[in-house]
């Protein structure tokens, strides 16, 4: 099943995987009774990570400017985030993992950016991969960098419809079952990374752009809405201080969808389930106006006493042959300064993600063809209009005394 592509939304509804690679210590893992845990690569991969480490310290020695950056412009306590390229659509590209094997992005991720999200490697299909094995490698891999580069880290996802193993999705477990596995997921992973991730996605997508519950969510489906409460009860168990969040796309304006998480939100904190924050992701495309109530309604969730953040941002477009015109290129850039302006102005708004920071690796041109140009920088990281309208736009804020 490809993604849906209704104009009536900014965004598709991702493809639900099939066949997964399987990796060796998986398949072990499935004979055996016991919950095992792989947290090393094979031996030959340590070797690489240590030639990594070189590069990488190679490449930094070079560094420009370090006060010529995203991070550095930012003011004080506002985070400026990027997803880590790896998995999902990176895997059918003709390159290795962008995170695992490219130096110069690696520089440039540690550089640039003060937040980290996992794009794909904290997913139950990457880090769940079979029954009672957890597969921690690449997700650790990302949290140890961050710690290395004094970053805080955004974790994705926990309750989702998408990207779930087939273990799971064929798997023929009673209901009871089924809550359990969800019980020992979220507990697992959280308490791992415990202290060290700043947010988590711990419901990701969870409504229709109707504002229904959506049916292919296996757990909303399966076990009721409630189980949205245990989800978030169990998380903030296994982790007291990450800020716990819903997540979505087509959120950023007034709209039957926002309005169901307002609904559902407000039921939650008045039942006291740890709820901390809403997050618009914010992929806009130059074909759909600017939701010029993003600000409006981002300041609605915080009056419920919560924070937001914005935490997926891309603008795409339609790239003809001869790429984006300067007229898209500036429109791209327009969008992407009234988001970050939208979160500014809102008190409880200091995380600002972008879905990925460079062409080469955007997910934007595998899920709409005739689409792309959506980050900040070219396949060759040079700069754009929109990187530009972020770094001044960051630095007004600084000089304006933001946060104080
Ligand atoms: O697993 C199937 C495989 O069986 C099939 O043969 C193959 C053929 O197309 O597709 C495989 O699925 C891929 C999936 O990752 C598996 O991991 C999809 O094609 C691929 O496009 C997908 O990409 C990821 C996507 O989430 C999946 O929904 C992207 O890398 C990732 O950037 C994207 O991130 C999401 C956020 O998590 C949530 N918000 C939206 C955002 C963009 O879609």
């Amino acid at each position: 099943m490809r993604p849906s592509r209704s104009p009536r939304t900014t965004h598709p509804v991702p493809a639900r995987p099939r066949g997964r690679r399987l990796l060796a210590l998986a398949a072990a893992a499935v004979a055996a009774p016991a919950v095992l845990v792989a947290t090393a690569a094979p031996s030959t991969a340590v070797d690489d990570r240590a030639a990594d480490r070189a590069k990488d310290r190679a490449v930094l020695k070079d560094h420009q400017n370090p006060r010529d950056t995203l991070r550095a412009a930012a003011p004080k306590g506002f985070y400026l985030g990027s997803a880590v390229a790896g998995g999902g659509h990176h895997e059918e590209q003709p390159y290795a993992d962008p995170f695992a094997y490219d130096v110069e992005y690696r520089d440039r991720l540690a550089r640039e950016f003060s937040s980290l999200s996992a794009e794909n490697q904290m997913k139950w299909e990457y880090i769940h991969p079979q029954q009672g094995f957890y597969n921690f490698y690449p997700a650790d891999a990302i949290v140890r960098f961050a710690q290395e580069h004094d970053q805080v880290v955004r974790g994705h996802t926990l309750l989702w419809h998408s990207q779930n193993p087939e273990w799971l999705t064929e798997g023929d477990f009673t209901d009871e079952e089924l809550r359990e596995i969800l019980r020992d997921h979220i507990s697992t992973v959280v308490s791992r990374y415990a202290g060290r991730i700043q947010q988590w996605d711990v419901a990701n997508e969870i409504f229709t752009e109707e504002g229904e519950f959506r049916e292919e969510n296996i757990w909303i489906t399966r076990l009721g809405p409630g189980i949205i409460a245990d989800a978030f009860r169990w998380a903030h168990e296994a982790d007291p201080k990450a800020k716990l969040y819903f997540n979505d796309y087509n959120v950023e304006s007034f709209n039957a969808k926002s309005d169901a998480y307002y609904e559902l939100i407000q039921d939650l904190l008045a039942d006291g389930v740890p709820v901390h924050g809403f997050a618009p992701q914010s992929h806009l495309s130059t074909q759909y106006g600017f939701p010029n109530d993003l600000r409006a309604n981002l300041q609605r969730f915080v009056d419920l006493g919560l924070e937001t953040a914005i935490t997926e941002i891309d603008v795409r477009m339609e790239v003809g042959e001869d790429g984006p015109t300067a007229a898209q290129l500036a429109q791209q850039a327009d969008y992407y300064q009234r988001a970050l302006q939208a979160c500014l102005d809102v008190r409880e708004c200091k995380s600002f993600t972008i879905w990925g920071f460079t062409d080469k690796y955007s997910w934007v041109p595998v899920f709409f063809p005739s689409e792309g140009s959506a980050t900040v920088t070219t396949e060759t990281y040079e700069r754009k209009p929109a990187y530009n309208a972020l770094q001044d736009t960051l630095r007004a804020a600084t000089r304006a005394g933001w946060g104080r």
